[in-house]
């Protein structure tokens, strides 16, 4: 099933592909911002000699066509960093600009990518059918893989596959569960309106900081009392804005808030039960309620035929001690969109070890990769598109 040929291309490439990923980690680039990233991509594919062609504002979708009639393949892979100081000291690779890191490993992401491209444009002539390469812009903040799908990258695909770098998984492990990966991630906004007034005198006023704190206190029943335990859930208010001084009662309050869970029909009860619960706590203080609830990024769930063959390929390529089986997290991830329109699955390639330092949660200013992972990372990327083109 699948090709030594890709193991022996990928070994001889790695370190071209370190050499790429710090080159992209020096230079760090916010979501739509990843001019540079996609400009370097740009020439390696020319040096390949892969077609593509770019998407607005950012981003390339490259094609590597098959010697045999076949499927359409997409193998994705997400190239932007985020507003984090990077504090490692003892890289020569860090970033050179201040506050902006490759804080989750998108980096390693676009250059386990291109090094399986050289890989498979290689042995085109034995493929049976196409592969489509992604370099996503703007993940971080679940807007790169809507503008790309907008931009017709799904076209003709058969099946997505994707892969996130995971420094919390032990370096040399590979996951790629059935069904549930990541949670959906919305966004919500609460404002409450009270009437403000002189401390000393409350019963002349509707104290919009009551309001708030019975919203946050009770809301959080919505999980415990409205979603069946067997449902993973999370409501979290990080932020509320409320009040001026000490001896001043508070007319506004503004609340922020996530909300993340594995199915859609648990997320439109909470959207519901929210919107319930602004509402009524704020009659019972006399106040009123405005709720902006904001859909993110639906749950990423895995389709079954594609995580089986995806858990074949690990075993084959790395051996039955690669397997492994992380529960899914409740962080959110765009390649939802994906697999929204077409079956696909997300794979997680460990990059944790704490001899290497690499042990850091994601987004962490001391988050870093061990890079024996994407040679891993890489040959997975390409035997699995491999694996899916040639099974028959
Ligand atoms: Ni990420």
């Amino acid at each position: 099933m699948t090709n030594p040929n890709i193991k022996k291309l990928i070994q001889q490439n790695i370190d071209e592909m370190v050499a790429f990923r710090r080159d992209l980690h020096r230079h760090p680039e916010l979501p739509w911002e990843e001019f540079r990233t996609t400009d370097r991509i740009a020439q390696e594919l020319d040096k390949i000699g892969i077609a593509y062609r770019r998407t607005e504002p950012t981003g390339i979708i490259a094609e590597i066509q098959g010697g045999k009639p076949g499927k359409r393949i997409l193998l994705r892979a997400d190239i932007d960093a985020l507003p984090v100081q990077e504090l490692s000291e003892n890289i020569d690779y860090k970033s050179t600009i201040d506050g902006k890191m490759h804080a989750c490993g998108h980096d390693t992401h676009a250059s386990m990518l291109l090094t399986a491209a050289k890989a498979l444009y290689e042995i085109r002539d034995q493929l049976k059918g196409n592969v489509r390469l992604v370099f996503q812009p703007a993940e971080e903040v679940a807007q790169g893989a809507k503008g790309m799908i907008k931009q017709g990258v799904l076209d003709g695909v058969d099946s997505a596959f994707g892969m996130h770098i995971w420094s919390q998984m032990p370096v040399g492990k590979i996951s790629c569960v059935v069904g549930s990966s990541f949670a959906s991630a919305d966004l919500l906004t609460v404002r409450f309106k009270g009437r403000g007034g002189h401390g000393s005198m409350p019963h002349d006023t509707v104290d919009a900081v009551m309001v708030a704190s019975a919203f946050v206190m009770n809301v959080q029943s919505i999980v415990s009392r409205e979603v069946s335990p067997l449902d993973p859930a999370v409501v979290t208010i990080g932020r509320m804005d409320v009040g001026t001084r000490f001896n001043v009662i508070a007319e506004n309050a503004v609340l922020d808030g996530t909300v993340r869970c594995f199915n859609v029909a648990v997320r439109d009860k909470i959207e519901s039960a929210i919107r319930r619960y602004a509402n009524q706590v704020a009659a019972m203080y006399r106040a009123t309620a405005e709720v902006e609830y904001i859909y993110g990024t639906l749950p990423v769930i895995n389709d079954k035929e594609s995580a089986l063959l995806a858990q074949k390929v690990i075993v084959e390529s790395f051996g039955e001690e690669a397997l492994y089986f992380e529960a899914p997290t409740t962080g959110g991830e765009d390649f939802s969109y994906y697999t929204e329109n077409i079956p696909g699955a997300f794979a997680l390639v460990g990059s944790g070890n704490p001899d290497k330092d690499t042990q850091w949660p994601h987004h962490h200013g001391c988050f870093n990769v061990d890079e024996d992972g994407m040679a891993l990372g890489a040959e997975f990327y390409a035997q699995y598109a491999w694996a899916y083109l040639n099974q028959n």
